[in-house]
């Protein structure tokens, strides 16, 4: 009878291990319901052109009505090429000075996007730009325990093959991340660990680039088959990303997962639309916004346009699945 304790033993501490690998932190909600609200915005980054400004305005107002208790930025945030350094002032040109309204003056949980790549990709990670504003929290693989939701971020670039092998006129800064496959395969080991875990109501990933979508990059394949299997396996609600520069809601046909891109930021691609095999709920081609609010029994997305416009709203009950 002993062996089977034994192996009980050395196997619980490994997988707590494993999981603790991923930065965790906590972010219990303010609210006395303990219900959570927050926006996510992605490719934003211009120095307030391109709209960034007038979208940054709304997310305030509506930030303030929610009551919001962070932000979400699914990455792309400094163009075309992220930051040369700590010291580029683009962080307070395209940032701070940017988002200032008093309800966005909360963390902003940050991801990098292929862009972000393209420059100091180890910057925009540094304890200088903290100092210098503190809501930036922006790490590239990172877990927030928010209570009623455990967000697992996933630093998605170097995924796509593309960037590796056919670079172009770009460099990536792949330091602290090749050689690929083993970076590849420990994010995938980590996420899954923690994902299993999990015993939060919600369980929502957020990435750069897109499972699904219907704009100009369209489904990204290395996600398709990679990171997709395990989020399907592991009961994930929300899947929020950008990369695609527009808004778009997209519902799996064989799982509960709901596909959510929030790519509108600054500057737009209109006009562009790719269909793919799961079920587009709603697609728009301009810039703005998501909001989410959570409670233990509900999740409520919508998306807005530049005005503040609410374009799409969307709720789900948990355990309404038959
Ligand atoms: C900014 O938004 C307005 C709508 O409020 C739109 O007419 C205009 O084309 C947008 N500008 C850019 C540069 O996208």
């Amino acid at each position: 009878m002993a062996a089977p304790i034994t192996l009980l033993l050395v196997v619980v501490p490994l997988v707590v291990a494993a999981a603790a690998e991923q930065p965790q932190l906590e972010h219990p909600p303010s609210k006395e319901d303990r219900s959570l609200a927050l926006l996510a915005v992605g490719d934003w980054g211009r120095r307030g052109q391109f709209n960034q400004s007038l979208v940054a305005e709304q997310m305030g107002i509506i930030g303030e009505k929610m009551d919001i208790d962070f932000v979400i930025s699914v990455g792309d945030n400094f163009y075309k090429n992220g930051l040369t350094g700590v010291d580029d002032k683009t962080f307070e040109e395209s940032f701070t000075n940017i988002y200032t309204a008093k309800s966005l003056q909360k963390p902003w949980y940050t991801i990098l996007g292929n862009h972000d790549y393209r420059g100091d990709a180890l910057a925009q990670l540094s304890p200088v730009l903290r100092n210098l504003d503190s809501r930036w929290i922006c790490m590239k693989s990172f877990v927030v325990n928010a209570e009623v939701a455990d967000f697992f971020f996933v630093d998605t670039t170097p995924f796509v093959l593309k960037y590796w092998n056919e670079p172009k006129d770009s460099t990536y800064d792949w330091r602290g991340v090749a050689p690929r496959e083993t970076y590849i395969a420990k994010l995938l080991k980590d996420l899954t660990c923690g994902l299993k875990q999990s015993k939060a109501t919600w369980k929502i990933v957020v990435g750069h680039h897109a499972i699904r979508s219907v704009s100009e990059h369209g489904d990204t394949q290395e996600l398709v088959q990679q990171l997709l299997p395990i989020l399907k396996a592991n009961g994930v609600d929300l899947y929020i990303n950008g990369h695609d520069h527009c808004l778009e809601h997209i519902s799996s046909r064989d799982s509960p997962l709901q596909y959510l891109t929030s790519g509108g930021g600054s500057k737009a691609w209109r006009g562009i639309f790719t269909p793919n095999t799961d079920k587009l709920e709603f697609f728009y081609d301009g810039q703005g916004f998501m909001s989410l609010r959570l409670t233990n029994t509900e999740a409520h997305v919508a998306f807005y346009d530049v005005a503040g416009t609410v374009l799409h709203s969307w709720g789900l009950t948990k355990g309404a699945y038959y």
